[in-house]
């Protein structure tokens, strides 16, 4: 047997359980023992922040997440001069800290950051593996024990929005999709205590609706909405009001849309 990368401490909290679609947490393995950036893409709650939670927990390095939004500038990644008390002090970013501290950083829908966040990633994403900081002059190296991660959901990139092919190409990256129905049923039963036979209909109706995908809605049924939806009807509302809610009203505003919704949902669930 291989030794582990880590020596695991029986006193850490157990890593947030996560249950694999495929070969990605053996992939995750051999890419941190390399420092090779990983991209992650896939639909909205297919559990890409959970697998990463997971990984960082296993390999026993601190996480560093940053959720990118469009007004995310890399002085927001970086850090920038603040005043206090009447002088000014550089306060470091959560990417700078992450480079000092070491860890895993993961940068969270990273498409929606700004141009200029490039910049800093691509030194830092290649064999360089520096954080430029423009502002102090520093050039950041980063430890042996950094390792880059970035997510982002190709269902809503715009061309406006993609990665360049520059970026993309510094690294690996790993598809997500939804699990395997019966993995997928063990997964929200875990996760809402609500017991399997009572999931199965709705990861059914999960996959029916998932099926509708590009012709009325924008995005399926996510795994997380699942898990609300079977928590739902865990703490005892009726199944109906629990799939409305949970399943049926997050996926759309059109009313028409909506009623077709719940007709499916009506077929599946009686
Ligand atoms: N493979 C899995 N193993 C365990 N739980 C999972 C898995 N996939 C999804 N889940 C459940 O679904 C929830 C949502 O997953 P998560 O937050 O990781 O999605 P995500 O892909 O990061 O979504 P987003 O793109 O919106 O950030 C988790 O909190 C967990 O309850
Ligand atoms: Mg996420």
């Amino acid at each position: 047997m291989k030794p582990a990368l880590h020596a695991i401490d029986a006193t850490l909290p157990a890593p947030p359980t996560y249950t694999p679609a495929g070969n990605e947490c053996a992939l995750f393995e051999h890419a941190w023992k390399r420092r090779v950036p990983l991209l992650l893409k896939g639909p909205t709650g297919c559990g890409k922040t959970r697998f990463v939670a997971h990984m960082a927990a296993r390999l026993g390095l601190p996480l560093f997440t940053v959720s990118c939004h469009d007004d995310l500038t890399a002085a927001d990644l970086t850090g920038r001069y603040l005043l206090k008390g009447g002088e000014t002090v550089w306060v470091d970013g959560p990417l700078t800290r992450a480079v000092r501290q070491g860890g895993i950083c993961y940068l969270d829908e990273v498409v929606e950051a700004r141009k200029d966040v490039a910049v800093v990633l691509h030194p830092l994403a290649d064999d360089r593996r520096v954080l430029p900081l423009e502002r102090t002059g520093e050039e950041l190296q980063a430890p042996p024990h950094f390792m880059l991660v970035v997510s982002y959901n190709p269902g809503y990139q715009s061309l406006l929005k993609a990665l360049k092919p520059s970026t993309r190409q510094r690294f690996a990256a790993i598809e997500f999709g939804f699990l395997a129905p019966e993995q997928e049923i063990a997964v929200v039963a875990a996760e809402s205590g609500l017991p399997s036979e009572r999931v199965a209909p709705l990861v059914a109706l999960a996959g029916r609706l998932r099926k509708l995908k590009g012709h009325d809605l924008e995005e399926g049924v996510s795994t997380r909405l699942l898990v609300y939806c079977a928590s739902l009807i865990s703490e005892g509302l009726p199944v109906r009001d629990a799939v409305l809610a949970g399943l049926i009203e997050p996926l759309t505003d059109d009313a028409d849309v909506k009623a077709a919704l719940i007709e499916v949902a009506g077929v599946v669930i009686g």
